[in-house]
């Protein structure tokens, strides 16, 4: 059977960066840009309330507005619990991380707003709070998809015992499980924290795939590019494809916006590389052999 929740789609599309994209900063812009993703087979969107201090779920809210045709199409990922200093109500301006069950449900609603969808497909608690009360956060998530306002709860950068405690006290699974896992970021396979994320169950979604750029960089750039040009593909397609080689094949979480390279993407996605390859590679992001 389907799992209408599977992230069913070549990579996720990341909205860190929308706030500052000014080609796409009219909700018309924006939305031509939604119909062409969607048109291509992206149909997952990867938002927070943070990106932008809320201006990334409100520019996207505001496009699927302008072309309502849109709203049944795209399906969304959201994150909350992280409180910038700007918004932090108590005067101190501290930035800090809330999962208490008013903020949650308030957070919950804001972003349904905001984006102007009917449900919210992942609501992932973007960062651990060493303050978080396991069965008044539970309760509030478990409620949240019982309401329908949720589709599944995930965590984003949790470590197994923080998100096992929270999982104990509720009564739904935990789904999707977003951490940085990229040739640059690499430690999660060999820490026990990946390992732990496929034994639960989780979803891995992997964040800044790219390293945010940077495994274009130095040795490691150096032997995509002409690792790429052997094999005919673009070195972005094949730092995705060492992601997939991955037990568990990790949903990668892109950050470009850029129509072009989105589309090189998609033309890689089916890529596929070999244990020795992949090691290879690794050796390069590292700079020293496996022991
Ligand atoms: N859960 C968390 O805590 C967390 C943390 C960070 C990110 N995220 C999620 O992950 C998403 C992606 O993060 P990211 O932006 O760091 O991801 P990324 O895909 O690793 O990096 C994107 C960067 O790589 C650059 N780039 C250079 N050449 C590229 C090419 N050929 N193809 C694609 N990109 C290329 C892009 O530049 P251009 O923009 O100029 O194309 C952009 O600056 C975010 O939007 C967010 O949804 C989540």
């Amino acid at each position: 059977m389907n799992d209408p929740l599977a992230f069913d789609a070549p990579f996720l599309l990341g909205m860190m960066r929308l706030h500052s994209a000014y080609d796409l900063s009219t909700p018309g812009a924006l939305a031509d840009w939604l119909e062409a993703r969607l048109d291509e087979g992206l149909h997952w969107f990867d938002h927070a309330d943070i990106y932008g201090s809320r201006e990334g779920e409100t520019r996207f809210g505001e496009a699927l507005r302008h072309r309502p045709a849109l709203a049944s199409r795209v399906r969304v990922v959201t994150k909350a619990d992280i409180v910038l200093p700007a918004l932090d109500a108590s005067g101190h301006a501290v930035k800090h991380y809330d999962t208490t069950p008013d903020y949650l449900a308030a957070s919950i609603d804001a972003s349904l707003s905001r984006l102007g969808v009917e449900r919210l497909d992942h609501f992932l608690l973007h960062r651990p709070d060493p303050l978080m009360e396991p069965e008044a956060t539970a309760e509030a998530l478990d409620g949240a998809i019982d309401a329908g306002k949720v589709g599944a709860v995930g965590v984003s950068n949790f470590m197994p015992e923080q998100w096992r405690r929270l999982q104990d006290a509720m009564r739904h699974d935990l789904y999707a499980h977003q951490l940085e896992l990229s040739l640059a970021h690499a430690e999660a396979l060999f820490d026990g924290l990946y390992d732990a994320v496929l034994s639960d169950g989780h979803r891995p979604m992997a964040s800044s795939p790219l390293g945010g750029g940077s495994v274009f960089e130095d040795v490691l750039g150096s032997s995509l590019s002409s690792l790429a040009d052997d094999l005919g593909v673009s070195r972005a397609g094949l730092a995705l494809a060492w992601l997939r080689r991955i037990p568990g094949s990790p949903v990668p979480v892109i950050g470009t916006l850029k129509a072009s390279r989105i589309r090189a993407l998609v033309a890689d996605s089916s890529l596929t590389i070999d244990r020795a390859t992949w090691f290879m590679l690794l050796e390069e992001s590292r700079g020293h052999r496996v022991a």
